[in-house]
């Protein structure tokens, strides 16, 4: 055995220089790899603003709808942007179905909704609501051919409204809430596509949205009526109820855009004229 350990440290010498040869031509080649990172330091810039999540029903032209390229664009749309730019904080838009729009607030899934929305007492109960933002009135479309000329002439008809909406609920007073002749649709288009069909003799809903679908079918063959007996709607901006510190921010942004010239701007862009002077529903 004693024989064998010279060539046994040899080769182990050898083998010891060989490994280190390997290690120095490594370390030639390479660097060792560094450790392992340290886990990252908390942040120091401060969190990014908080972008408000704004639900609106985005089938209600000129007030919310989506263009060819998707985008959600409007009257509401540009006077929530303005307001935000104005008090300062940062807005999403998420198209959101009109019914179970407002639940959206009570759940969180929304901080806003800018949907053409009418303030009414039963509303306010469960939500907030912004200073008013838009005078509305319900307007009845009927075919050219139509022999209503007011509200009351529509108690035999079959009326198509949207659901929840406040055409629905003036309707509903007239014909009874649960009148087969109404004809309840999730969204204004479709109530007034069922009128071109002949599904419906009339559709009762928001002056401007149907004054602006008549003009933009002139193949439709519509004509609107108009009556008194339909009270004056003020359109706000909805909130969770008690959400105040929100709420302050939308109000202070709508007088900043109301006093600077913005929204009286945005008004005339989409209705043509100032809203000092508003156009009387069309009616022939
Ligand atoms: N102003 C009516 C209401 O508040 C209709 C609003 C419908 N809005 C909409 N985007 N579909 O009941």
């Amino acid at each position: 055995m004693s024989i064998n350990r010279p060539s046994t440290r040899r080769v182990l010498r050898a083998g010891v220089a060989l490994a280190f040869g390997l290690v120095l031509a490594a370390c030639g080649k390479k660097e060792p790899p560094p450790p392992a990172p340290a886990p990252a330091a908390p942040a120091a810039a401060p969190a990014p603003a908080k972008v408000y999540v704004v639900g609106t029903d985005a089938a209600y032209a000129p007030f919310e709808s989506q263009n060819e390229k998707g985008e959600i664009v409007g009257f509401d749309i540009e006077v929530v942007q303005a307001i935000a730019k104005k008090a300062g904080f940062e807005v999403k838009f998420v198209n959101t179905p009109w019914e179970g729009i407002f639940n959206t607030l009570q759940q969180g899934d929304r901080d806003l909704v800018v949907s053409a929305v009418t303030i009414t007492d039963e509303r306010k109960q469960t939500m907030d609501f912004s200073a008013p933002y838009f005078d509305a009135q319900q307007l009845i479309a009927v075919r050219q051919d139509s022999k209503v000329a007011k509200f009351a002439d529509l108690k035999k008809l079959k009326v198509g409204v949207q659901t929840g909406t406040t055409g629905d609920e003036a309707v509903s007073k007239l014909l009874g809430k649960t009148n087969p002749n109404i004809k309840r649709f999730e969204s204004t288009p479709l109530a007034l596509k069922e009128l071109e069909s002949g599904g419906v003799d009339a559709v009762v809903a928001d002056n401007g949205v149907v004054i602006h679908y008549v003009a933009n079918n002139p193949g439709g063959k519509f004509k609107t009526v108009t009556d008194k007996e339909f009270v004056p709607e003020q359109y706000g901006i909805a909130l969770k109820k008690g959400n105040a510190e929100l709420l302050a921010k939308v109000n202070e942004g709508l007088a900043g855009i109301k006093a600077d010239g913005t929204y009286n701007q945005i008004y005339t862009k989409y209705f043509g004229s100032a809203p000092a002077a508003p156009a009387p529903a069309a009616s022939k």
